[in-house]
């Protein structure tokens, strides 16, 4: 997932009250969360194609104090059954104002059960109906097949496809597609 620096008017998640679904509950990012943001954050599995790579120690405690603090550019997901921290929505602002981006990364051993969709789905009616948002966009590599299902299952609408468009650290180049869905598409489903 691109996670581009943010610029836009919207704070997203700032003040974000919890949101629960049929299965889970969605809410600010705590302080004390780094350990089970690691766990999974640690995967090689997990961050193939996040931008970053894994998270030491270092990285998922100053990821959960950048997101416990005033600008806050992700969401945690607990399972209502067990309160367990399986994963997080990438959700901040995007280049253009009521616009913002939206990811989704979950524990390997919290994968294939329909969380993202669940999650994520709850957060765009959050950006609809609570923020006002004109658009939401998301991005993916074409190789990322669970990613870019979440936000066709969603709605969303391939945009676009960039070829070679992302440099990675090791000189690789990445492909990118491009989602997004519109207010009045988000009424209209
Ligand atoms: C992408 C991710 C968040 C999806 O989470 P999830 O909770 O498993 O997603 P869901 O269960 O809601 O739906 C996933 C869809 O993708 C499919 N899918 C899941 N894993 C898949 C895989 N490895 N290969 C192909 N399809 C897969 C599922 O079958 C489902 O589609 P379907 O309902 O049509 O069958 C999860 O795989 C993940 O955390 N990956 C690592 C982090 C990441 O890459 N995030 C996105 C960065 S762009």
């Amino acid at each position: 997932m691109g996670l581009r620096s943010s610029r836009g008017i919207l704070r997203g998640t700032v003040n974000f009250l919890p949101r629960e679904t049929s299965r889970l509950v969605l809410r600010a990012i705590e302080l004390g969360d780094w350990r089970a943001i690691h766990r999974y954050m640690s995967d090689p599995r997990v961050t193939t194609w996040l931008p970053d790579g894994v998270m030491n120690e270092e990285q998922a405690q100053a990821f959960a104090s950048k997101n416990a603090g005033e600008t806050p550019e992700a969401i945690a997901v607990l399972t209502k059954s067990t309160n367990q921290l399986v994963g997080h929505i990438v959700f901040h602002p995007w280049a253009q104002p009521r616009t913002h981006e939206i990811g989704w990364v979950f524990a390997g051993s919290h994968q294939r059960r329909g969380y993202a969709t669940e999650a994520a789905k709850s957060i765009l009616a959050y950006a609809f109906e609570t923020l006002r948002c004109h658009r939401i966009i998301a991005t993916c590599q074409p190789q990322n097949v669970a990613s870019w299902r979440v936000a066709e299952k969603l709605g969303m609408r391939r945009e676009g496809s960039f070829r070679q468009c992302i440099l990675r650290p090791t000189g690789e180049w990445w492909d990118e597609f491009f989602y997004s869905m519109l207010e009045e598409e988000h009424y209209l489903r």
